[in-house]
Order: C-alpha cells, then structure tokens, then sequence
C-alpha cells in the first residue's frame, strides 16, 4: 500500500474596498479592479429594492461601463430578500445568463443587494462553471458589515437556512455607503448586530467604541455608522483569511456567536423574523446562558443589553418558548441542526469576556430553559 499526503495550497486574495458611488464618472475603483483581472465580460445583477430606490442607477452604470474595455453582457433586474433563498429558482436564471452571455471563469458577474440577494445569485455564479469571478456589492448594513465579506454563498432547503452552498473568496467586495441611505432605519440598525457581535467576540475596544457612540448609531449618523460597518467588515474579513479556517473545516465558528438558536428561530417564524432580529435575539440568550454558566461577570452582561436595548434591538420572541409534541423547547433542535451543518462536534461559542469567547462542546438544556424564562423579564 502507499499512500501519499500533498498538501494543495490554493492563494486567494480577499479584495475588500469602501467607496461612495462606486459607478460615477469620477470613481476608478471599479474599472481598476476589472482591468487587473483581465477578464472582458460582465453581466451584472441588481436588486429590485436597490433599483426601485436608485431610479438612475441602471443608466449609470450602462454609462460607466462604455468608458472602458469590459464588455456589459447585460443587467438583469430581480426581486432579492429572504424568498429568494427559498428554492433554487433564481439559481437557475443566474445559470441560464451566464451561459446565454458567455461569462467564461474570467469574466465577472456583478452583484448588487442585499445580504439574501448576494447569497443566492452567489451561489449560481459559484457553481457555474465551478465558479465565475463574483463582485459582490453589498446594500444592506447586515451585508456590508458582515455577509458580504464572507466567503460563503447559499440557499435555504429541506425548511433549514443554507443548506446548500458553496465556499468560495470573491473576486472583490466593494461596500458603497451611498447605498445604505435608502435602505429602512430600523432594517439598516438591526443590521449592525452583526457588528455588536464580532465586537463582543473579538475586540472589548471596539465595542467600546460602539457603548460611546450608541446614541449616533441609533440615529444612523452617516460618520459613525460608516465606522461602524467598516470596523465590522475589517474584523470578519480579517478573521476568515488568517483565523486559520477560513472554509470552516473544523468545528468551530467563532462568527456564529448566537447563531445556533436564531436560525431556528428564522425557520420556526416562517423566515418572518429576519435574520438580523434573530442574531440579536440569539445573542441575549447566549450572552444570559455564558452569565448562568459562570463565565461571564453580570456586570458586563448588563453592558451588553443596555447597548442593545438603546439600539432598539429585539430582545425577545415567543416562539422561544415554543413546545414540541413531547412537551420540550422546540428551539433546542437548533444546536442539533447547528452541530450537523457544519459537522463534527457541537462546538458553541460563549463570552468569558467582552472581546473573548471560549468554545462549549455541550449545553445544559435545563439552563437554556431557565434562560429563556429569564429573558422575558429583560425587554
Ligand atoms: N453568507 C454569509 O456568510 C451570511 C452571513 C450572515 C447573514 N447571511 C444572510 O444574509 C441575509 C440577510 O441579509 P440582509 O440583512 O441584508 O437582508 P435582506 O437581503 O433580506 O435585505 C433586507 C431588506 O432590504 C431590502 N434592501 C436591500 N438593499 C436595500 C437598499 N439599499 N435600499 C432599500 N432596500 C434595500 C431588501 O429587499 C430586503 O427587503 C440572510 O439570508 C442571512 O442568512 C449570510
Ligand atoms: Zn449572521
């Protein structure tokens, strides 16, 4: 017998950009990005939502692309948010304008919208041809200040959110700020959970830095949320390209903090509840189970849903307490969805600190229990 173990080392480069209008005449950013790629063709994907807000932006960027060398194949106008993950429909339409365009592995495929809308088109141009040049163009302060960055693309199946996907770096992700100006308050604050999250998991300085400037968050006051979103954006890209495990191989996931239990709460609310809302919610319940559990000071728990509080985050949601058929929280087949989706052990990351998380393999359904129980005192 032989065996042989060659290790393969594939270089990615994460080409992470914050710009404002990225399209105008003035703006290079784009075509520089292009041109260096070498690729001729692109097609170009935009969200119903962003376009039905930004009435000239088809035209833009019509315009911008006539001023240099990569052909604009086509733009294709669709309806994003949460239903598009629902089934592969918009796979195949992203499927179909590839091969109709010819987007060969070197031309580009645009993408514009939201953090659903990246997801899905996502997927298609990442399995096209096992994989086109994708640029995604996050619209939404949840997709520029986290799931954009990523590296992952997918759609919901089976009832369970992206069950099926794909990992893959982007070719580029260029954060537009102008494109948060349109975008629903409450919708554009719940979006910066996500940068609660990475705070409370990696950096105590930074959430400081959000306690401090809370109340501009909470007015969406175009300098601190750009700040905001852009020290969230650096801290998970930073993590995915040198935390060591970047297509998530192990079982760790120290991004998902809160993750396991909001999204069952998404499936359990018919995806009513976004995803935003359930990480804040999911958060409170892992922050409250890390005091319960000895780890975290209720000091610093506090610190926590005061910030959270003041950003009118949720807090809570009944279907929480929901019961199966043998009387036991629905919400705990969550850790089990959650340890099968990424597989091996189930690995949950708790707080010992603000900016420090520490990995559980197991927890104590009891506890979540009486957590629950406690949390509908918080709001
Ligand atoms: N791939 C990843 O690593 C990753 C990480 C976290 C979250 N996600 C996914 O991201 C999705 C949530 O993303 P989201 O919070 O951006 O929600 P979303 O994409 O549903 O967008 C929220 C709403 O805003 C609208 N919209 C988008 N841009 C707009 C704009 N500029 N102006 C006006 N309206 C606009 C959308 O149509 C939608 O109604 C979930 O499916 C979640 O699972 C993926
Ligand atoms: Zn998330």
């Amino acid at each position: 017998m032989e065996r042989y173990n060659i290790p393969i080392n594939v270089p990615f480069v994460h080409r992470v950009c914050f710009t404002k209008n990225v399209f105008s005449d003035e703006n290079d950013l784009l075509s520089d990005l292009l041109t260096e790629g070498g690729g001729r063709r692109a097609i170009v994907f935009v969200e119903k939502a962003v376009t039905n807000s930004w009435k000239s932006l088809v035209l833009q960027i019509t315009d911008y692309f006539h001023s240099y060398d990569v052909k604009l194949c086509h733009i294709e106008v669709m309806e994003g948010g949460e239903v598009i993950k629902a089934n592969d429909s918009s796979t195949r339409k992203v499927w179909e304008l590839i091969e109709k365009y010819k987007i060969d592995r070197h031309s580009y495929v645009l993408c514009i919208g939201g953090g659903a809308f990246l997801d899905a088109i996502g997927f298609g141009a990442t399995t096209a041809h096992r994989g086109v040049r994708f640029v995604r163009f996050p619209t939404t302060t949840l997709s520029q200040d986290d799931s954009g960055v990523g590296v992952k693309n997918g759609i919901n199946s089976f009832g369970k959110k992206n069950w099926i996907g794909t990992f893959s770096v982007p070719y580029a992700v260029i954060n537009d700020f102008e494109f948060l100006k349109s975008q629903d308050p409450e919708v554009s604050r719940i979006g910066l959970i996500e940068a609660i999250k990475v705070a409370l998991v990696k950096d105590a300085d930074f959430f400081e830095w959000i306690e401090k400037n809370v109340i501009a968050l909470n007015e969406l006051r175009a300098p601190e949320l750009e700040e905001c979103v852009k020290r969230s954006a650096l801290l998970h890209a930073t993590h995915i390209a040198d935390g060591g495990d970047s297509f998530e191989m192990g079982s760790s996931r120290p991004l998902d903090f809160g993750h396991w239990s909001a999204h069952k709460l998404e499936q359990l609310t018919n995806f009513e509840l976004s995803h935003a809302a359930a990480v804040s919610i999911g958060m409170v319940l892992d922050t409250l189970y890390s005091e319960r559990f000895s780890l975290l000071d209720s000091s610093k728990s506090k610190r926590i849903f005061d910030v959270l509080r003041q950003l009118r985050m949720p807090l809570y949601h009944e279907k929480l307490a929901e019961l199966n058929d043998d009387g036991d929280l629905e919400i705990i087949a969550g850790l089990e969805d959650f340890r099968e989706h990424l597989g091996g052990k189930l690995t949950v990351l708790l707080l010992k600190d603000i900016g420090t998380g520490i990995d559980v393999n197991e927890l104590d359904y009891r506890l979540i229990e009486n957590c629950i129980v406690q949390m509908q005192s918080i709001k």
